[in-house]
């Protein structure tokens, strides 16, 4: 599916797959705080759609009200044609804090979601085992959270939200506690992910460049209230490697206009 550099007109047209998820919408206040306003966006399915906007903007209001954690005060969220009336098993939240249990190994961990739903031990090893694998802990099933790094936790999470087989991922900011460079690891996984497991992934970040190198499309919003200011749907080549990604004109092209559309809202 290379997309010639001298064809962007080929990238554009490329159909968006129907939406797995869609906001339709969403005001929420908190109290007299009006977060998000009005905001509608479609999340297509099998994509990963990054949202970036000016810190307390709204972005995790949003996750947490498509996760069925938080009540929008108007507007609704359809995850494949439903509404959402509460947490399902249909989406898998990836917090930021990684929410492991202290007390049970990696492997009990990863397998804990699918144990909340009453899959057999044999399942739910075999399918806690796989996961852990694909975010690269192999070994390490039997470890603890404390015998791991930071950035190890957070596979860890990552896996157990990947296990439950859940269609959408919702993850908060995942990568903001690592090092730079366990962080551009992290980006390829989960480009590779992206690429090869058919989920849809909604993804918070402050980063510009990782938006722009894991996005099928990405929504830029304002600051609070937040609307929709825009919705850009890169046509970089991602099968192309890392190191073409990042030097691919049309990727330093959409970081550069991120930033101008971006940076008048950072003080
Ligand atoms: N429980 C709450 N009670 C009152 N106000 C809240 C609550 N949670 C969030 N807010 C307010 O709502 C706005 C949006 O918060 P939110 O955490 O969604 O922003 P964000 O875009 O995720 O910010 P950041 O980029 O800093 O993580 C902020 O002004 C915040 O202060
Ligand atoms: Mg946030």
């Amino acid at each position: 599916m290379a997309m010639s550099q001298t064809e962007p007109a080929v990238a554009e047209t490329q159909a968006i797959p129907e939406s797995a998820v869609s906001t339709r919408n969403i005001t929420k206040f908190y109290g007299e705080t009006e977060a998000l306003r009005d905001l509608s966006l479609e999340f297509p399915r099998g994509q990963l759609t990054s949202l970036l906007g000016p810190s307390g903007c709204g972005k995790t209001t949003l996750l947490k009200i498509i996760a069925g954690l938080l009540e929008p005060t108007s507007g609704e969220v359809e995850v494949n044609g439903k509404t959402v009336t509460g947490p399902g098993p249909d989406r898998a939240f990836v917090f930021q804090d990684f929410a492991l249990l202290p007390w049970a190994s990696v492997l009990r961990n990863v397998a804990f979601g699918l144990e909340m739903r009453g899959a057999g031990k044999s399942e739910r090893e075999a399918k806690a085992e796989h996961y852990i694998k694909q975010v690269g802990l192999a070994g390490f099933e039997n470890a603890y959270p404390h015998e791991l790094s930071g950035g190890m936790r957070q596979r860890v999470g990552l896996a157990r939200a990947l296990a439950v087989d859940s269609q959408v991922l919702l993850m908060d900011e995942p990568f903001s506690a690592v090092d730079e460079q366990t962080r551009r690891k992290f980006q390829e996984d989960l480009l590779a992910l992206v690429l090869n497991e058919n989920k849809t992934f909604i993804f918070v970040t402050h980063s510009i460049e990782e938006a722009v190198y894991v996005s099928d499309q990405i929504a830029i919003l304002l600051p609070r209230p937040s609307r929709v200011h825009e919705i850009i749907r890169p046509s970089i080549n991602r099968e192309s490697g890392a190191a073409n990604i990042r030097r691919d004109p049309e990727y330093l092209d959409i970081v550069d206009e991120i930033w101008a559309s971006l940076r008048s809202y950072v003080e």
